[in-house]
């Protein structure tokens, strides 16, 4: 275990970010309840994560990870939670065919419910307010009762991760993701789009190959890795009541857990050394990730490095560059460079979702899909050129016809934003979206796979 860590040490550091709560009583008492809850991943599951992560570390995977900006209590579904899960499917197949590279898949599902804010306040005519935290810290309506943190909130929570977490378990091993669906993934509105038609043909394919295995006798009956997939969950370690409520000895190892999901990751807002939430993070065993803001310095990155993966543990810990279409190079080099050199093993992961966020001209918060794509190229040129492996992606999506994000194939404009604009925070990519990034991570996938085999070393075979 860490020096000097227990699960509740980082209360004696500075927290940002944290709510208030009124009734310290009710708080106390329901981080009980919630101790007293079962866990909702397994510490061995975790581990399992960790070594798909440190093959990536050495090069052999590529992460993706992705999901909502924000689950809420409302837009709490089956559909939805499905629809999620078959495009993450369906991006994961388009990446492994053409990169010919296990995708390591992570939702940001199951507990991705609390918030950073840019304000604790919110005024709207006049009328100031506690800003919107997130569904487990309080609730979106601007009235003085629903911004107030409610504790009990927490559980609500808890109990959402749970089902969310039991449906995608049940989709994940029950048939849902068997490789022979991957027709069937394709439904609905997407199939009608020229991706839908791109796809198809991918999908054909690999229904080929499919029945090539069958004659050879490899099927989905006597291989489950063609009838299963491990899907993980993440969310921001952000609310750390809930956090050290749901940390958990391990019995098989004596190590600390965060068993609220199987990976856990610190936002750009909350990375200083010294607080509570890096505190939080250096002790628990699970893999995490640290988001990577154009404000991070070099020196300050290779501190937390040392903070969070002092034994330099290959898939520990995931760095998530999330710098702005325009400042990938200028301010991605210089930190890839320096990890390099100070030989740590990390993954590089690409959020290009949050250094791209803009206000329409009709004031909707939104993020132009070209630019989104231009960090995704961007984040492949820089590792291409620093020699270092580009390890994943982190994006906010969703399986739903939604008007978030404007550009793609469908062109949405501001105009369109106000037909389905349905996220409790920041604008997600769509479904078309999502699946037309997985093309241009599979383009820059097979180039990759292309560079390494020219550069692999020959073997000449002996007279
Ligand atoms: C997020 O991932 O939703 C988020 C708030 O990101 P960041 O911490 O990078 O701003
Ligand atoms: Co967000």
């Amino acid at each position: 275990m860490p020096q000097n860590w227990t699960p509740d040490s980082w209360r004696s550091k500075p927290a940002l970010q944290l709510p208030t709560y009124a009734d310290k009583e009710l708080l106390s008492r329901t981080e009980k309840e919630l101790g007293n809850l079962p866990p909702l991943v397994f510490a061995g599951e975790a581990r399992n994560l960790q070594r798909d992560l440190a093959n990536v570390a050495n090069g052999n995977g590529f992460l993706l990870q992705g999901g909502d900006c924000a689950e809420s209590f409302a837009e709490f579904n089956a559909n939805k939670i499905r629809d999620t899960f078959r495009v993450i499917l369906q991006m994961s197949v388009v990446m492994t065919y053409a990169g010919s590279l296990p995708i390591v898949k992570v939702g940001r599902m199951a507990g991705q419910f609390a918030k950073p804010r840019s304000s604790d306040s919110e005024t709207i005519d006049g009328v100031t307010l506690p800003s919107y935290r997130g569904d487990n810290i309080n609730a979106l309506e601007f009235t003085k009762e629903a911004r107030e943190p409610d504790p009990q909130r927490m559980v609500k929570a808890y109990h959402q991760a749970a089902s969310t977490l039991n449906l995608l378990r049940a989709f994940a091993t029950g048939g849902y993701a068997n490789l022979n669906k991957v027709h069937q993934w394709n439904l609905g509105f997407v199939s009608n789009s020229p991706l839908g038609e791109r796809y198809q043909d991918m999908a054909n394919r690999i229904d080929d190959a499919l029945r090539f295995m069958d004659a050879c006798g490899i099927t989905p009956e006597s291989v489950p890795t063609l009838r299963e997939t491990d899907f993980y969950t993440s969310h921001e370690a952000l609310l750390l009541p809930y956090e050290e409520a749901m940390t958990r000895t391990d019995s098989l190892t004596g190590d600390y857990y965060d068993t609220s999901a199987h990976m856990l990751w610190i936002g750009a807002r909350t990375h200083q050394l010294d607080n509570a939430q890096v505190e939080y993070l250096r002790g628990i065993k699970n893999p995490i990730g640290l988001k990577c803001s154009p404000a991070l310095e070099t020196d300050e990155l290779l501190r937390l490095i040392d903070t969070l993966n002092p034994e330099n543990i290959p898939g520990r810990l995931t760095l998530i560059a999330r710098m702005g279409h325009n400042q990938v190079e200028e301010n991605l080099t210089p930190l890839v460079r320096a990890v390099k050199s100070e030989g740590k093993s990390v993954i590089w992961s690409c959020d290009p979702m949050h250094g791209n966020t803009i206000t329409s001209a009709s004031g909707y918060k939104t993020r132009p899909f070209d630019n989104i794509m231009t960090e995704v190229r961007e984040f492949f040129a820089v590792h291409r050129t620093e020699g270092t492996h580009p390890g994943g992606v982190h994006i906010e999506m969703t399986g739903q016809d939604v008007t978030e994000c404007i550009g793609g194939a469908e062109a949405i404009d501001d105009g369109d934003l106000s037909s389905r604009y349905h996220t409790h925070c920041d604008p997600r990519l769509n479904a078309n979206q999502a699946l037309e990034m997985a093309f241009l991570i599979s383009d820059e996938l097979k180039k990759l796979r292309i560079d390494k085999e020219a550069n692999a070393p020959k073997v000449i075979a002996a007279e």
